[in-house]
């Protein structure tokens, strides 16, 4: 994840820097220490307007580990001890997700903050934090100080020294390392110019989180780059090619499609209008029936359209007409989204990180095993997102030949449709069309052989809830309806369009409001 820090003096720039850094980034963390007057409540409401999805962290840093950035410093508040716990204690009651203190405030102040947590039933998480301005320690000084953070009860534990040397790099890595052995989550880089390579690799190494700021904007410490030139480097290491350069320097309106045959049913174009509407994007996303795939990809090209959506029956064969394959695409052999690039057309797949998405929020998929029914598009998403993720797919199907093959493809096992009591798993996620209206009573699975899965998943979002999800809750099951899945793609489609977060709440009630007044 990406934090940019608000570190703006002025208030009123603050809520500006708030608003602008919640679409970018994945959390905020805001510098209350370096905000003049801004009220903690006030701003964290904003980050929540502007998006639903943003992670926000709460910091009143102490002036002795005041990051002090190499140009123009940045005046702190002098604040009391009392004053600072005060301000965190109302980033608590106003629902901030994490708040972060230093060690060296003592066990006594970290405690006081935890059992208010509490007591409040908060999900607010607490960061325990050391800096060291001046250089890095050893690596047995880095474990020390990270085991005395730990001690503490920290949910997450950060430490972040200053490098003098680029091995001082080195020792962060290790220390990474150690704690993700110990399976705590850690926040660790080092501030400065000789730090810059352990921002960059902190998220691959483990990091929970590596810090960056908006072009222009005010960094917070030594060594932070711009977002995009992070986001550039995550994706290059991860193998992704992204494409929020050509984006930022797109002039005036853009305009996205939908090509499939049929799209009359599509529920995209409501969505992504809807979206581009509350994200102020001059543009509009408009569905066609395509007869003649070439063309509409020549299309594209000619009259600069800046993305678009793929659908049936076209996913496969539009990958010919393309210049360039993003590696998941490629690995699933299905493109459900185009970026162009100043005419050059890259494919990606949103699916399967769709799935994902939907399914995380409600349980963990490393470690678990899902039965998935279904072996063909849309099954092997779900697989290929269930694997990358370290969980375990087992293919269900009612052809065995396509559910062998499908299996075979991902190494994992095949059950007929008989044999499914045999299997365990934590969850169940049906990827066929079973159940889909008109057919709104039917269901693959009996509702008696429901009760053994922790969560039942349906990719089908007409109707809202399928019969396999009726019949699961029924039982006691989590349900995932089809629609989480189904936002949280076009969410991701956007995402690359524009290099922005989607607003998901606002596009849920959107699709959720048209099916209800489609079912009534
Ligand atoms: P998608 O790309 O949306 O996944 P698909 O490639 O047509 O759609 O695959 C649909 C899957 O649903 C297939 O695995 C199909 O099973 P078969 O392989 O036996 O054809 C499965 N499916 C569709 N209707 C079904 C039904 N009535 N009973 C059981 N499985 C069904």
């Amino acid at each position: 994840m990406i934090c940019i820090p608000v570190a703006d003096t002025a208030t009123r720039d603050a809520f500006r820097s708030v608003e602008k850094s919640a679409l970018h980034a994945d959390v905020i963390e805001l510098r209350m220490d370096l905000i003049a007057d801004g009220d903690v409540a006030q701003l964290i409401a904003a980050a929540r307007r502007a998006s639903k999805s943003v992670k926000i962290i709460v910091t009143c840093r102490r002036q002795e580990e005041s990051l002090i950035p190499e140009a123009g410093a940045l005046s702190q508040k002098s604040m009391t001890k009392a004053a600072k716990m005060e301000l965190l204690k109302k980033a608590v009651l106003s629902g901030a997700d994490f708040i972060d203190i230093e060690l060296a405030e003592g066990n006594k102040a970290i405690r006081q903050l935890q059992s208010l947590c509490r007591k409040q039933k908060s999900s607010t998480r607490l960061i325990v934090s050391w800096h060291d301005i001046s250089g890095t320690p050893s690596l047995t000084g880095l474990k020390k100080i990270f085991q005395a953070c730990a001690q503490t009860g920290a949910n997450i534990v950060k430490i972040v020294p200053y490098a003098r040397k680029i091995s001082d790099n080195a020792k962060i890595l290790s220390l990474i390392d150690y704690a993700k052995k110990q399976g705590r989550d850690v926040i660790a880089m080092c501030m400065g110019e000789k730090g810059k390579i352990s921002r960059v690799m902190a998220s691959s190494w483990g990091s929970f989180l590596t810090f960056a700021v908006l072009p222009g904007g005010k960094s917070s410490a030594p060594g932070q780059m711009t977002i995009r030139v992070m986001r550039e480097f995550q994706h290059l290491l991860h193998g992704h090619e992204r494409s929020i350069e050509a984006w930022y320097s797109l002039p005036g309106k853009s305009n996205f499609v939908l090509l499939g045959n049929p799209v009359r049913q599509s529920l995209s174009p409501l969505m992504h209008n809807r979206a581009l509407r509350a994200m102020r994007i001059d543009g509009r996303y408009s569905a066609f029936c395509v007869s003649d795939l070439e063309s509409a990809i020549a299309g594209i090209r000619g009259m600069n359209i800046r993305g678009a959506s793929v659908t049936i029956p076209f996913k496969t064969a539009v990958m010919g007409y393309l210049d360039r394959i993003d590696a998941d695409a490629a690995a699933l052999g299905a493109v459900n989204t185009i970026v162009n690039n100043r005419g050059c057309l890259i494919g990606y797949n949103t699916d399967w990180l769709g799935l994902v998405q939907a399914l995380k929020d409600e349980m963990n998929i490393a470690g678990e095993t899902f039965v998935i029914l279904g072996a063909g598009g849309t099954a092997r998403a779900a697989a290929y997102g269930i694997q990358k993720e370290g969980g375990q797919p087992v293919i269900v199907n009612r052809t065995p030949e396509k559910g062998r093959a499908l299996a075979a493809r991902f190494d994992c096992p095949f059950y007929p449709m008989a044999d499914i009591g045999k299997i365990q798993a934590a969850g169940l996620i049906n990827t066929t069309s079973v159940g889909m209206y008109p057919q709104v009573d039917q269901a693959l699975i009996a509702p008696a052989k429901l009760a053994r899965y922790r969560t039942v998943m349906d990719v089908i979002y007409n109707p809202l809830k399928t019969k396999l999800l009726r019949d699961a809750e029924a039982k006691g099951c989590k349900i995932i309806m089809g629609l989480e899945m189904f936002v949280r793609q076009g969410g991701e489609q956007l995402k690359l369009w524009t290099g922005r977060e989607a607003p998901l709440s606002l596009l849920k009630e959107t699709v959720r409001e048209r099916l209800m007044k489609f079912e009534s």
